[in-house]
């Protein structure tokens, strides 16, 4: 497969600074990745700095964070902020990430304002969509992934647009061990394509999560809509993840 791949390990709260350090000595140890395969690791904030330093700076690495305030500074305690995050090492942002959104009560408008945010402070977001279960069952997953794009994406310009990413993660796939089936996931991914396209992005990229681990991630990924996987709980081996980064 010679198409560009991302595949991003999402941590979320798990790995503190030295667990990361000892994931980054495993991972790295003969690891060669395959052409146009890029590694992204999102680490909890306390552990990025950590992680950035461990993995050191390689083409195919990039080192993120779970998620950022819109605000530069001052009175949000708990949270962390753009300039923050990229000065331990971040260069991309999860955001809207589904447990953000639905665990947190993130709303659509801070969404955008934190993909804004991004974009300011030089972070490439890893925008996050996905309908729940309740959303499928009804057949509102286009409506609701759609509305969810347009929302985190209205009154970008041209050249902010075209350095979003976005991550295809339906809420019933998450952590449950069910995923989309390459066909169902592709027909999400297309859409999301469409709508990307005609909002002038030059070359959407789509990644898929929700469930991938090393037993489906390649007939996921042969899939030629999907530009990538987001994985959390597969992500946390090092061993594990190797296998999928250089298998699928
Ligand atoms: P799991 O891979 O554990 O289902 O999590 C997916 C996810 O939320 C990645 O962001």
């Amino acid at each position: 497969m010679s198409r560009p791949l991302i595949f991003a390990a999402n941590w979320k709260m798990n790995v503190a600074p030295a667990e990361a350090r000892a994931f980054a000595t495993r991972f790295l140890d003969g690891f060669r990745p395959g052409p146009g395969r890029s590694c992204w690791f999102f680490p909890s904030a306390v552990s990025v700095e950590a992680a950035a330093a461990a993995f050191g700076t390689h083409s195919w690495l990039a080192i993120g964070v779970q998620d950022v305030h819109w605000e530069p500074k001052g009175a949000f305690t708990g949270a962390t902020s753009v300039a923050l995050a990229a000065a331990a090492g971040a260069t991309v942002a999860l955001v809207g990430h589904s447990e953000r959104r639905h665990v947190f009560g993130e709303t659509e408008a801070d969404t955008a304002r934190k993909v804004g945010a991004a974009l300011a402070g030089g972070l490439v977001p890893l925008l996050c969509v996905g309908e729940t279960l309740a959303e499928r069952e009804a057949g509102q997953t286009e409506a609701v992934v759609l509305r969810q794009l347009g929302a985190a994406l209205a009154g970008l310009g041209p050249a902010a647009l075209a350095r979003v990413i976005v991550a295809y993660e339906p809420v019933w796939a998450i952590g449950t061990g069910k995923n989309a089936t390459p066909a169902d996931a592709a027909r999400v991914h297309r859409a999301v394509r469409g709508a990307l396209v005609a909002a002038g992005h030059p070359e959407p990229r789509v990644l898929y999560g929700g469930s991938v681990n090393q037993g489906n991630a390649a007939a996921l990924l042969a899939e030629p809509e999907l530009d990538g996987v987001l994985v959390g709980g597969a992500s946390l081996d090092p061993a594990g993840w190797r296998s999928i980064v250089e298998g699928a």
